[in-house]
C-alpha cells in the first residue's frame, strides 16, 4: 500500500490544489479503492476543495471542527493522545460525498482544522517528555500517530494522501513520518530550486551537521530511532504555464531544479522511490520523477472553487465570488484533465 505526502517546504506551490485535483482523479480511475485524505495543514485548503469549495466548502470544514469531538485531524489526535491507542478512524472520518455530490463516492476525508496551529505547542511538549523507564520514548509515540494509522488499514483497500503546511512544524512532521512516498510540487522559480535543497536537508540533515542545532534536528532525531522516511516519488512542475511569457528564464529556472533534483539522486537514489527501470541518465532521471502539469489554469481553478472534479465541468460559464460568468469551455477541461492524468498516472495504488 502507498501513501502519499504532498509537500514542498515553500508556501504556494499548489500542494492543496494538487492534492484535490490529484486524491480526486484518482478515486474516479480506481473505483475499487477507497482513497483517504488526511489534511494535516491547519490552513485546511484542500478539505474546503473536496467538501464543496468556496463559502460551502468553508461552512462545511467549520461544522465538523466545531463539534464537541471534532471530526478533523484535531479530534483524531487528541484521542490518540488522551487513550494511547490508535483512535477509531470511523469516529472522525467524513465520506466526502455525504457532503459534496460532486466528489465520486470512495473517497473519504479526515479534515483539517484551524486548531490543529492552538494545538501544535500541546503534541511537541507530548513528543518532547523525559521519557520513562517502561514506556513508550514520547518522541517515536507522538511521531508514529498517523504511521500507525495508515498500518492499521487494510493496503488491498486503501490509498492515502495527506496534505501538509509548508513549514516543517509537527504536524507536518506526522505527516512525513507516516507517508511512504513525497510528491513535492515546484515552480519554475529560484526559491522552488532553494526549497528542494531544504526539502532534503530538513528531512536528512546537512552534511557537515551544524555544530549546535544539528542534535537536535528531526532528522537526527528520526534518525536514531531508525525511523524510515518517505522516499520522492514524483517533482511536480506547476503553473509553469505562468512564467512561459519569458520562455528563456522558465527554462533556465525548470532546469535549475532539475539540476538541484538530479544532484540529490546521485549523491544518494535510496532517497527516491523504487521505479520498474532505474534512472541510468539525467534524461531517465527527469521521465521517471519530474511530472508537469500543463495549462491547468481556469478550468482547473474553476473546478477546485466549485469542489468538482475536472472530469465533472462541462463546458459553461460559472461563478466565481464577485464575477458571475467565468467562462471554462471544453478545450480547457480537456487539457487540464489530462494534465491531472499525467501525473494521476505515475501513481501506484
Ligand atoms: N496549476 C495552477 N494554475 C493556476 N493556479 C494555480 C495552480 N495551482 C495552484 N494555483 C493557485 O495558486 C494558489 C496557491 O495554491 P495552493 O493553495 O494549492 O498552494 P499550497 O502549496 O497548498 O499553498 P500553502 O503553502 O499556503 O498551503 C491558489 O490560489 C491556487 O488556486
Ligand atoms: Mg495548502
Amino acid at each position: 500500500m502507498h501513501s502519499y505526502a504532498i509537500w514542498n517546504n515553500k508556501g504556494g506551490t499548489g500542494k492543496s490544489t494538487i492534492t484535490f485535483h490529484v486524491a480526486s482523479r484518482f478515486a474516479e480511475q480506481h473505483p475499487e479503492r477507497k482513497v483517504l485524505v488526511i489534511d494535516l495543514c491547519p490552513q485546511a485548503n484542500s478539505s474546503m476543495l473536496l467538501l464543496g469549495g468556496g463559502i460551502l466548502g468553508e461552512a462545511n470544514v467549520l461544522d465538523l471542527c466545531s463539534n464537541v469531538t471534532p471530526k478533523s485531524v484535531v479530534g483524531y489526535i487528541s484521542n490518540a493522545i488522551l487513550t494511547r491507542s490508535v483512535p477509531k478512524l470511523s469516529d472522525f472520518l467524513v465520506k466526502i460525498s455525504d457532503l459534496n455530490q460532486n466528489m465520486p463516492n470512495n473517497i473519504y476525508l479526515l479534515s483539517g482544522d484551524g486548531n490543529l496551529e492552538l494545538m501544535a505547542p500541546a503534541i511537541n511538549d507530548e513528543a518532547s517528555r523525559t521519557p520513562f523507564p517502561g514506556l513508550a520514548d514520547p518522541w517515536d509515540w507522538v511521531h508514529k500517530i498517523f504511521h500507525r494509522l495508515v498500518s492499521s488499514l487494510d493496503g488491498d483497500e486503501w490509498t492515502v494522501f495527506f496534505d501538509t503546511n509548508p513549514s516543517f512544524a509537527i504536524y507536518t512532521e506526522l505527516a512525513v513520518c507516516a507517508a511512504s512516498r513525497l510528491l513535492v510540487p515546484v515552480n519554475a522559480d529560484d526559491s522552488s530550486r532553494v526549497a528542494v535543497k531544504a526539502l532534503f536537508a530538513l528531512l536528512y540533515g546537512t552534511n557537515p551537521p551544524h555544530q549546535f542545532f544539528g542534535n537536535y534536528t528531526f532528522a537526527a532525531k528520526a534518525a536514531s530511532r531508525g525511523f524510515s522516511l518517505p522516499k520522492v516519488h514524483l517533482a511536480i512542475g506547476n503553473r509553469f504555464t505562468q512564467f512561459k511569457g519569458a520562455a528563456a528564464a522558465f527554462a533556465a529556472f525548470s532546469e535549475a531544479t532539475a539540476d538541484q533534483l538530479y544532484s540529490e539522486f546521485v549523491a544518494d537514489p535510496a532517497r527516491f522511490s523504487v521505479k520498474p527501470n532505474a534512472a541510468t541518465s539525467r534524461q531517465e532521471f527527469l521521465s521517471l520523477y519530474v511530472g508537469e502539469l500543463r495549462d491547468f489554469n481556469t478550468a482547473g481553478v474553476v473546478a477546485a472553487h466549485h469542489g468538482t472534479p475536472l472530469s465533472r465541468m462541462r463546458q459553461d460559464y460559472y461563478p466565481v465570488h464577485s464575477d458571475p460568468d467565468v467562462k471554462v469551455n471544453s478545450n480547457q477541461l480537456r487539457v487540464g484533465l489530462a494534465a491531472v492524468d499525467s501525473v494521476v498516472d505515475m501513481l501506484d495504488p
